[in-house]
């Protein structure tokens, strides 16, 4: 599992060996801070349906609440991580811009958002081209289609695995629906 480093001890600038020390021992003791700073922090399971997850803010539009209507009851820069599974699809192409800046403004300068979702864009994928049936997509997905909304939004963008993750803990992975070449899974870290 990839973990995301927080208090990378740097070394430039650092001149003696006791300095050296000394500035290993503040990062570390930095890193230690933010790691137990996140866990206090909330984490949201958005567009979560029947898969609410324990630990989390599970909200969905069966709870009232709308991907549309933003994250107003949120502080800029207080949240965790974000994870979302097979709901975007959801959204009208329009909202998205504005979606993505309100995930960018609440997650925590080095916070995770982990989308998966359905390849719409992979011949080999049950979802290629969407889903017309009963509650049909009106967005397409696809790890370009997703990674280019995170990348305008801010985010470094990675493409991942189902069990890798950039964040502290798997507690954001998500695999009900499943796995390649039908889904995808794919985080934004949100710069420091
Ligand atoms: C296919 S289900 C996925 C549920 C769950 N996340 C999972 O992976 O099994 C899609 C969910 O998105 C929710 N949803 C659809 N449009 C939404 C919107 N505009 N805002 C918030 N939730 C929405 C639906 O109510 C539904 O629970």
């Amino acid at each position: 599992m990839l973990v995301r480093m927080t208090g990378r001890v740097k070394r430039g600038g650092v001149t003696s060996g006791v300095g050296r020390i000394r500035a290993a021992f503040a990062g570390v003791l930095q890193g230690a801070r933010a790691m137990v700073g996140t866990r206090r922090r909330p984490r949201l399971n958005l567009g979560c349906g029947d898969h609410p997850l324990p630990g989390f803010i599970n909200l969905d539009k069966r709870g009232g609440w709308t991907f549309e209507s933003g994250l107003k009851d949120f502080a800029t820069e207080s949240v965790a991580a974000i994870t979302i599974s097979h709901a975007l699809m959801y959204v009208e192409a329009k909202d998205i811009p504005f979606v993505f800046s309100e995930f960018h403004r609440v997650l925590v300068p080095g916070g995770i958002i982990r989308i998966t979702g359905d390849d719409t864009q992979n011949p080999q994928s049950l979802a290629f081209g969407g889903w017309t049936g009963d509650e049909p997509f009106v967005t397409l997905t696809s790890p370009s289609i997703v990674g280019g909304w995170l990348e305008r939004a801010g985010f470094d963008v990675h493409q991942v695995d189902e069990n890798t993750t950039f964040f502290s803990d798997a507690s954001i992975c998500q695999s009900f629906h499943r796995g390649p070449p039908h889904v995808f899974f794919i985080e934004g870290v949100r710069r420091v």
